[in-house]
């Protein structure tokens, strides 16, 4: 299959001196800390020189001031948006008499309703990157557990310096930068949103980074791009929105060269969750599951690692941390807006953004349900 997207790929035979020169560099650090951690014990901290971390006022400021102009339109869309978390993706009769016959379609329009919004709400605390970490270390805070995380997906999937990466639902393209300069690879992110897919692009320009990005639905199959294209694949909780796994994983593993491993972070029920409880279904309609390794290993991957990627196998310090940081913002957002120096539309989304957090730190604390749930698989 031809790729669309050929010229988008960086050659790394094409490389310059320069960057070879930066990237042993960048090696030699990584290794200086490395080191420095294994002398010191555990691994607490991130290496920070090589995160591409984002300036969180510039940050901030940039994602208040897009909400801030939101019309009402957007705020609606936002709002509507929620049905689909109420439906069963998998149930074709319930999509269609819910949503009618061009249901993949208001899925689309739905998520990037939902999105669009979220990753500028989600921007206004410590996760940019749309996700709750693994619980790495309990001394490191939430932005340095995302970094502890994307580490170890970089060690677990192999990265190298010239690897062309795959990352399905990159969000802002922060993970993509954090890879591309912790590791020296080329990452090539897809998302559905325009919005996020345009932060992308300019973040990693700023960055002088290689990566590459594509505004596509990942249930909108084939993927754009050749045979064998990638050395690696990672995506961070982004497909357990997927409609049909089996046949994504196909077009993974399609695209994937041989020897490729792939790394996933989603949601995934545990054995103590019983569907027939009246309280575990209803926290369960509220966190929205699930992904489970029988559509890899059917697609033809070996899955060399399925676990609890937290310490202890809980998240919950992590998700009551930005549950606690929300509800306050909400306080102060509410007494902005009874005031008036806020528009109303700011207690609608925070309101909505924060009526689950409790939902989430009860499935984890009751081990029913993980966010951080990870697999580690290979294609032969
Ligand atoms: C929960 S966030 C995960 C965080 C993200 N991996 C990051 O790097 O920030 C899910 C991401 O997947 C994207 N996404 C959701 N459904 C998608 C779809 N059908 N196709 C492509 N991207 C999708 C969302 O826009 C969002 O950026």
């Amino acid at each position: 299959m031809e790729s669309p997207y050929a010229s988008a790929l960086h050659d790394p035979s094409q490389a310059s001196e320069t960057s070879s020169l930066e990237t042993l560099v960048n090696e030699k650090h990584r290794l200086r800390l490395h080191f420095h951690r294994v002398q010191h014990g555990k691994h607490v901290k991130p290496d920070f020189y090589n995160s591409a971390s984002t300036k969180r006022g510039k940050t901030f400021r940039t994602s208040f001031r897009y909400l801030q102009g939101l019309n009402k339109k957007q705020v609606d869309d936002f709002m509507a948006s929620y049905v689909i978390y109420n439906l069963d993706w998998s149930d074709e009769k319930q999509m269609v008499e819910a949503l009618g016959e061009n249901y993949q379609e208001k899925v689309g329009d739905c998520l990037k309703a939902y999105y669009g919004i979220i990753n500028h709400l989600c921007a206004l605390g410590d996760v940019e990157k749309m996700y709750i970490p693994p619980l790495m270390s309990k001394k490191a805070t939430v932005l340095e557990n995302q970094l502890l995380y994307e580490e170890s997906i970089a060690r677990d999937i192999g990265l190298k310096p010239g690897d062309r990466v795959l990352d399905l639902g990159c969000g802002r393209g922060r993970v993509a930068a954090h890879m591309a300069q912790f590791s020296g690879v080329q990452v090539i992110g897809l998302n559905i949103d325009s919005n996020q897919v345009a932060q992308a692009r300019t973040f990693n320009d700023e960055c002088c980074l290689q990566n590459a990005f594509i505004v596509q639905d990942f249930n909108d199959l084939p993927l754009p791009f050749a045979d064998q294209t990638f050395d690696a694949f990672y995506q961070i909780q982004a497909l357990s929105l997927c409609k049909d796994l089996p046949a994504l994983f196909n077009e993974i593993y399609r695209v994937l060269k041989p020897g490729a491993r792939i790394s996933l972070l989603d949601w995934a029920s545990l054995p103590s969750y019983d569907p027939t409880n009246p309280e575990h279904a209803g926290l369960m309609r509220r966190v929205k599951p699930l992904i489970g390794a029988k559509a890899l290993t059917g697609s033809g991957f070996t899955v060399l690692r399925s676990d609890n990627a937290s310490v202890g196998g809980l998240q919950a310090p992590l998700i009551k941390t930005v549950d606690l940081y929300f509800r306050t913002v909400r306080h102060l957002i509410l007494g902005l807006v009874k005031v008036r120096i806020l528009p109303r539309h700011f207690k609608t989304l925070i309101n909505r953004l924060c009526l689950d957090g409790e939902a989430f730190v009860k499935m984890d604390t009751q081990r029913l349900a993980t966010t951080s749930y990870r697999i580690i698989a290979q294609k032969p």
